[in-house]
């Protein structure tokens, strides 16, 4: 009996129409394009716009043009990986809001909490319930809506982050494609520099919290930078050298769109040549758990079976982590 791989078999996604230009935001903190493109290479993000719209909203768009390109029906779909920060609600999971929308009767779930590296450690997840013959089809869904938790008077967060989700589905291979191998790692003394101030249950909400804005991302850039620089170029050659593979054998990079200098740092640390490097930053900015799902979705044309693949992110919480797997189609 061969091993079972969780191979991706299918992936989609859905950003909002609206487009939040850097120009704009130059009216709306003391900022500028030439600032904002030199430090991140972010020139645009997207904005979910409309009343009682939340994270799932674009889920189920997402899911629902997966589910339509691989031909199954929600009713197959066995577990629902959610991974986000931005839930609909603290309770219940954002899974369960979806799998009622898209009508996933058979499907249990849960939310997935890893800041930016959620789709990361999602996938990790969800690749265990199918390599241990548990299940048969598993949604690995990315996703946050970051306006929802963003200051836009905070010049130092609100030019970075954007709307938008993704989603893949994972299924069993007995040829050896899909989820080879991952090493996640976290530290929580690194919480301090990029956290939600208020809103858990430390510091539940109260008028002064929200007068204070202690319901927005708070992020230490530069002390983050340095962990994030760092730890994402380092998990992913270690996961390059575990598994014996060169510069050459790598197809693609997929790594988190946090800072395009972070991403051009990975990309050197592996040796892999910016041609091979999944960049869609510019954009989209960074959507946090929709950022590696969101390029799957872009490049998935151009993404052969059999490609050696590398995603790599690094998170609030610390988190950080990378993946290898091998495109099934
Ligand atoms: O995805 C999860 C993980 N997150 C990350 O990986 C983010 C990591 N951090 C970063 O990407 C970068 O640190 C930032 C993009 C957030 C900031 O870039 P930086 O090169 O580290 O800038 P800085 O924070 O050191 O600020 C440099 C200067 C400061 O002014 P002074 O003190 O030198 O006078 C800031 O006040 O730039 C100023 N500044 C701005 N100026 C224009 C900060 N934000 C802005 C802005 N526009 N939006």
């Amino acid at each position: 009996m061969h091993k079972i791989h969780a191979a991706i078999t299918a992936v989609d996604a859905y950003v909002p129409d609206y487009i939040l230009t850097n120009h704009e935001l130059e009216g709306m903190v003391d900022t500028n394009d030439e600032w904002i493109t030199t430090r991140t290479g972010i020139k645009e993000r997207r904005i979910l716009k409309g009343e009682g719209l939340g994270t799932s909203y674009m889920a189920v768009h997402a899911v629902n043009g997966l589910l339509k390109k691989r031909g199954i029906d929600a009713s197959e779909i066995d577990l629902i990986v959610f991974c986000t920060s931005t839930p609909d609600y603290i309770f219940p999971a954002s899974a369960n809001v979806l799998a009622d929308k898209i009508g996933a009767v058979n499907a249990w779930g849960f939310d997935l909490q890893a800041a930016c590296s959620g789709f990361v450690f999602g996938l990790t997840t969800g690749a265990q319930f199918i390599e241990s013959g548990k299940h048969k089809k598993v949604l690995v869904v990315g996703g946050d809506k970051m306006s929802s938790i963003i200051n836009y008077k905070d010049r130092t967060t609100c030019i970075i982050f954007g709307d938008g989700c993704g989603a893949v589905l994972l299924e069993p291979n007995y040829e050896g494609y899909g989820v080879v191998d991952s090493i996640l790692k976290s530290d929580g003394s690194g919480a301090p520099f990029l956290h939600l101030k208020a809103g858990g249950s430390v510091k539940p909400a109260s008028h002064e919290s929200v007068d204070a804005a202690e319901h927005a991302v708070h992020q230490e850039g530069k002390a983050v930078f340095k962990f994030a620089v760092t730890n994402m170029a380092d998990v992913s050659a270690e996961i390059m050298e575990k598994n014996n593979l060169t510069p050459e054998d790598i197809a693609w990079l997929v790594p988190h769109q946090a800072n395009k200098r972070i991403i051009d740092a990975t990309a050197n640390r592996m040796g892999v040549g910016s041609d091979k490097v999944m960049v869609n930053i510019e954009r989209y900015g960074n959507t946090t758990n929709g950022t590696i799902p969101l390029c799957l979705w872009e490049w998935e044309s151009k993404l052969k079976k059999g490609d050696n693949i590398i995603l790599a992110a690094f998170g609030g919480g610390f988190t950080w982590g990378s993946v290898f797997l091998k495109w099934a189609y």
